[in-house]
């Protein structure tokens, strides 16, 4: 049987679990949960980085960690971040809050200088290891493959074989 217009759904805003202090139930929670979801996220990578030594694999992992700490901390400073959780609960720990955000920005700024000194070593002192690596690796094949001629010479004179 088909229901006339006549019986319309309500709106969500109609609706009092989704309105005013539901829908900021709502929003509440689905800010922990992806709040949550970025520090099981974050806590893998962190694992990653610490166990790194190659700077090619730091520089990867620390610009991975650029992009997840940059929309991290914005969710977290954001309208449904800590600030609404906490003061909402423990008003009194909001100044806690503030010290948290002030250390969002000093690890920002930590990162951006670890990642340019990374880039600075790649670019520099590994660029030119690596160059220098494979310019002893030629110069080794040419010296082998020189002194392969210089036995086979030998032997062929010995044998009185002129070339
Ligand atoms: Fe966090």
């Amino acid at each position: 049987m088909v229901t006339g217009s006549d019986e319309e759904q309500p709106m969500d805003s109609d609706c009092p679990q989704l309105s005013g202090a539901g829908q900021r139930v709502s929003a509440d929670v689905e800010s922990r949960q992806r709040i949550a979801e970025d520090h099981h996220a974050l806590g893998e990578l962190l694992d990653r980085l610490e166990a790194t030594s190659d700077p090619n694999l730091l520089a990867l992992e620390l610009a991975e960690l650029e992009r997840l700490l940059t929309a991290h901390f914005a969710l977290e400073e954001g309208d449904d971040g800590l600030h609404e959780m906490v003061g909402d609960a423990a008003p009194h720990m909001l100044a806690g809050v503030q010290r948290l955000f002030d250390e969002h920005r000093r690890m920002s700024a930590r990162l951006a200088e670890i990642r340019g000194e990374v880039q600075a070593c790649l670019d520099g002192p590994v660029a030119r290891l690596v160059a220098a690596s494979r310019e002893l690796a030629q110069q080794l094949r040419r010296h082998e493959q020189a002194e392969n001629e210089l036995v086979a010479g030998a032997l062929y004179d010995d044998l009185g074989i002129s070339s």
